[in-house]
C-alpha cells in the first residue's frame, strides 16, 4: 500500500493530493502549517471518495512525524508569484522554506522519493538534495513536462491536430529562459520547421515561456494549478506504478549535458527508484549554448541560496 504526502495545502497541493487519491495511487497525508486549511481539505476529500468511487484516505495535519514511511513526498508550500514577479523573485522567501522542510526530512527513517515543485523550483531542487542528503536519483523537480505540454498545447491549437500529433521537449531551467527544442519538434512526424514560418514558431516559443506569467496576471494572485498537478500526478504514477516512462524533471546533473552539480530540466526515465536514467539529446548548436547559458544564471542565484 503506497502513502505520499503533499506538503502544502494550497492550489496546487490541495488539487495533485485529490488527482492522486482520485486516481486510486495512494493514502495521503496533506501537511500545511496552516493545521486546519489541512485538515478541513482533507476532511471534504474524503468525502468526495464516495461519490468519487474510492476508498484511500487523505489525513490533514502540521505534524511531520506523521511522514514517516511515505514512499513519495510532493513539496509545494511556499510563496507563489503575483503579476510582474518572476520565479526567481521568490527565491529568498521560498528558500527558508524550503530549508525548514528538508531539515524535516532528513529525520524520517525511511528515505522517500521527493518532487519539488515550489519555485524557483531548479534551485530549490538543488537545496533539498544538498540538505537532505538523500540519493540525487531520489530528488527530482517539475517543471520541463509542465513547459512541454503548454508547448504542445500551443502547437496543436495553432495547427487544429491531436497533443498526440505533436512531439517535443522543452527542457533547461523552469522559468522564462527554458528552452523549447524547436530542432525535435515533430507534428505528425514532420518538422515543425516545414511546416509554419519562423516567425510563427517564434511566437509560440514566446508564449510558452510566458505561458504561466500569462496566467499569473490573468489569476491576479497566485499561479497556475490544474496543469502543475496534472504533470505532478504524471511523475507520482511513474514512480508508483513503475512504469520507466520518459518525462521531462529537473534532475541533479553531473557531466550530463556538460553540466556539473546543478538540477535542470532534461529528459528521464522515471520509475519506482525515482530518477531511473538521463536521456542524452543531441542539441543544435544554438540550443546547447542557450542552455550553458542559463545554467551560469542558475549557478549565481545557488549561491544565494
Ligand atoms: C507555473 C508554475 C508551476 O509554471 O511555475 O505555472
Amino acid at each position: 500500500m503506497s502513502k505520499i504526502a503533499v506538503i502544502g495545502a494550497g492550489n496546487v497541493g490541495s488539487l495533485v493530493a485529490m488527482r492522486i487519491a482520485e486516481a486510486n495511487l495512494a493514502d495521503l497525508v496533506l501537511l500545511d502549517v496552516i493545521s486546519g486549511i489541512a485538515i478541513g481539505k482533507a476532511l471534504d476529500m474524503e468525502d468526495a471518495s464516495v461519490i468519487m468511487g474510492h476508498n484511500r484516505t487523505i489525513k490533514g495535519t502540521a505534524d511531520f512525524s506523521l511522514l514517516e514511511g511515505c514512499d513519495i513526498v510532493v513539496i509545494t508550500a511556499g510563496f507563489s508569484r503575483n503579476p510582474g514577479m518572476s520565479r526567481v523573485d521568490l527565491l529568498n522567501k521560498n528558500a527558508q522554506v524550503i530549508r525548514g522542510i528538508s531539515r524535516n526530512l532528513k529525520e524520517l527513517k525511511k528515505e522517500p522519493i521527493v518532487i519539488v515543485v515550489t519555485n524557483p523550483v531548479d534551485i530549490l531542487t538543488y537545496l533539498v538534495l544538498k540538505i537532505t542528503g538523500f540519493d540525487k536519483r531520489r530528488v527530482m523537480g517539475l517543471g520541463g513536462s509542465l513547459d512541454t505540454a503548454r508547448f504542445i498545447n500551443l502547437i496543436r491549437q495553432e495547427l487544429k491536430v491531436s497533443y498526440e500529433d505533436v512531439k517535443t521537449f522543452v527542457i533547461g531551467a523552469h522559468s522564462e529562459n527554458m528552452i523549447p527544442l524547436v530542432s525535435k519538434t515533430q507534428v505528425k512526424n514532420r518538422p515543425l520547421t516545414e511546416i509554419l514560418s519562423e516567425d510563427k514558431i517564434k511566437l509560440l516559443v514566446d508564449a510558452t515561456q510566458k505561458r504561466g506569467a500569462t496566467i499569473v496576471s490573468n489569476l491576479g494572485s497566485g499561479s497556475a494549478y490544474f496543469a502543475p498537478s496534472a504533470a505532478i500526478l504524471e511523475m507520482v504514477k511513474a514512480i508508483i506504478l513503475d512504469e520507466k516512462k520518459e518525462i521531462i524533471a529537473s534532475s541533479f546533473l553531473d557531466g550530463e549535458y556538460d553540466l556539473k552539480d546543478i538540477c535542470f530540466g532534461v529528459p528521464v526515465i522515471i520509475g519506482k527508484n525515482g530518477i531511473e536514467k538521463i536521456v542524452k539529446l543531441e542539441l543544435a548548436q544554438e540550443e546547447h549554448s542557450g542552455l550553458i547559458n542559463t545554467a551560469k544564471g542558475i549557478k549565481q542565484c545557488l549561491i544565494c541560496a
